[in-house]
């Protein structure tokens, strides 16, 4: 595992978006696994930036979605699925058929679920998954005991994570949906790259457990040390624990 230690979000924004562009000028037409919540947002603007700049082309990339809340309403605007449409898909131009994500509002979720892993296996797997870490060490919405082979599945949030996630919802824990369906830690570690980032002394803890730590499923993000092309960036506030 390779572990970058950067000055701040921005920086590592703009390292993990000219990683993208360069994955994208070996492979146009990669498919990039991203990843919702508040840390990945320095990388969209900065790829978004080199875009404007001429300096990436995404024309051809495709996205897959992480995860995603189960039961919102189609069009609820936390739902997954809009926040990547807005964050990601929509300002680096690309159009809504160039992204795959899990259906939170299926009246069948496992079916769902199946249907994702078979989506993802029919767009012949994802390059380059970018990853955010729970204060817990979840990563995806693999909260801590998933098993280490998991695959795409429904799964019931801890009171952790509703609360951590409130924020997206008024504040209101009551609002954040208790089910989600997230890709499977054995599905994550199917990308051909897995790039962590974590920002902020909040995820200081969870990124030593994932780095330094044991391997274990009580720390979720300690797979990556399983992978053989994984990518830790961490400011210096997250890496103030390793
Ligand atoms: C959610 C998402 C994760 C994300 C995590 C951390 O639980 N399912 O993919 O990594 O939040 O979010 P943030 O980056 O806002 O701290």
């Amino acid at each position: 595992m390779e572990v970058v230690i950067v000055q701040d979000a921005g920086a590592g924004g703009e390292l993990v978006a000219q990683g993208i562009a360069d994955l994208l000028r070996r492979k146009p037409d990669a498919l990039l696994g991203v990843a919702t919540g508040s840390t990945p947002l320095p990388v969209y603007e900065a790829l978004a930036e080199r875009v404007r700049a001429g300096t990436a082309d995404v024309s051809r990339a495709r996205i897959a979605q992480l995860d995603e809340y189960v039961g919102l309403p189609a069009g609820h605007p936390e739902s997954y699925r809009s926040v990547v449409l807005r964050e990601v898909v929509e300002p680096l131009g690309l159009s809504p058929e160039s992204f795959i994500g899990p259906d939170g509002s299926a009246e069948d979720v496992r079916a769902a679920c199946a249907a994702y892993e078979a989506a993802l296996a029919a767009a012949g797997g994802v390059d380059l998954q970018l990853l955010g870490i729970g204060t817990d060490g979840h990563i995806g919405f693999n909260e801590p005991c998933s098993s280490l082979a998991s695959r795409t599945r429904i799964k019931t949030l801890t009171e952790r994570t509703r609360a951590d996630n409130s924020r997206f919802f008024d504040g209101d824990i009551e609002q954040v949906p208790q089910h989600v369906i997230t890709q499977g830690i054995g599905t994550i570690l199917e990308a051909g790259h897995l790039v962590l980032l974590a920002t902020g002394e909040g995820k200081a803890e969870a990124v030593a457990a994932t780095v330094e730590g044991p391997l274990a499923a009580v720390c979720p993000a300690s797979a990556l040390q399983l992978h053989p092309h994984a990518t830790v960036v961490v400011d210096e506030a997250a890496a103030s624990k390793l």
